[in-house]
């Protein structure tokens, strides 16, 4: 691992809160109605601009709808939408997302070797970390710490997120700005290789 890398995960480890609210997916299943318009009913959204949060981890969903409902994370197409769900309405709804099956997609196969590259190995003069140190070498994430699932995802809104970081959009990457860090290392044809990459990993 590199010294950046290093530092990240061990200020993530400090920073990480004991967040332990108990989602019922069972439960969350009768609250996502409202949400099934644009994420689908399983959540595999269509829109390439929708995110998929079919087996997304339950602490990372509640925390980005903790941050979207409060503002910290601006979605504006999600205006109002939190508003009615409490903490454990949510922590519902995020155990009934992780429960569904992702349904994955392809990658461009010439952009996705510059992004396996990127994925696997970072960049050592630009100090990249590698992504696996976090999302895991399959892309599955690590739920326990909140760290996201990415594989399989649309390739555009993981470009939007990676973009956002980057230009300061998107701050509720925590105090550290452990993504803002990275993004800002990334150039617009390392976001689009490795988003692509990405949406192919399995
Ligand atoms: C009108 C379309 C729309 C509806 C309806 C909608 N969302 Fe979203 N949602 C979005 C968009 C667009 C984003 C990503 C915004 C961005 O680019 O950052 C998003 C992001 C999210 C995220 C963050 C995903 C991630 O990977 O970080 C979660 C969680 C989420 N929505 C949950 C919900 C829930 C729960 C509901 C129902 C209560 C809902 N959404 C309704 C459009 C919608
Ligand atoms: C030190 C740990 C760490 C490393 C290394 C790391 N990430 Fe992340 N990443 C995170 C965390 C934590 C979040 C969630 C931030 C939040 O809570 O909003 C995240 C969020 C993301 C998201 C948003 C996911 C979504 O559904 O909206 C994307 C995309 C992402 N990372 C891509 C990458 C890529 C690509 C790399 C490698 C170039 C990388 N990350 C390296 C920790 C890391």
């Amino acid at each position: 691992m590199n010294k950046l890398l290093v530092g990240l995960v061990l200020s993530l480890g400090v920073a990480g809160s004991a967040h332990a609210l108990q989602g019922d997916a069972a439960a969350g299943e009768g609250k996502v109605a409202i949400c099934s318009a644009c994420h689908s009913a399983d959540g595999n959204s269509i829109m390439p601009n929708w995110p998929k949060l079919a087996g997304q981890g339950e602490r990372y969903l509640l925390k980005q709808m903790m941050d979207i409902k409060s503002g910290v994370r601006n979605v504006p197409e999600m205006t109002g939408m939190l508003t009615n769900l409490n903490e454990q309405d949510m922590a519902d709804v995020a155990a009934y997302y992780e429960s569904q099956t992702l349904v994955g997609g392809v990658a461009d196969a010439d952009l996705a070797e510059r992004g396996e590259a990127i994925y696997r190995g970072g960049n050592l003069k630009t100090g990249l970390p590698a992504c696996t140190g976090c999302h895991s070498p399959t892309g599955q994430g690590n739920e326990p710490a909140g760290y996201p699932h990415l594989a399989g995802q649309h390739a555009q809104y993981t470009i939007k997120q990676l973009t956002d970081f980057r230009e300061g959009d998107r701050t509720n990457d925590g105090d550290i700005m452990v993504m803002r860090t990275i993004a800002e290392r990334l150039s617009n044809k390392d976001i689009q290789a490795v988003a692509e990459y990405i949406q192919g990993l399995r």
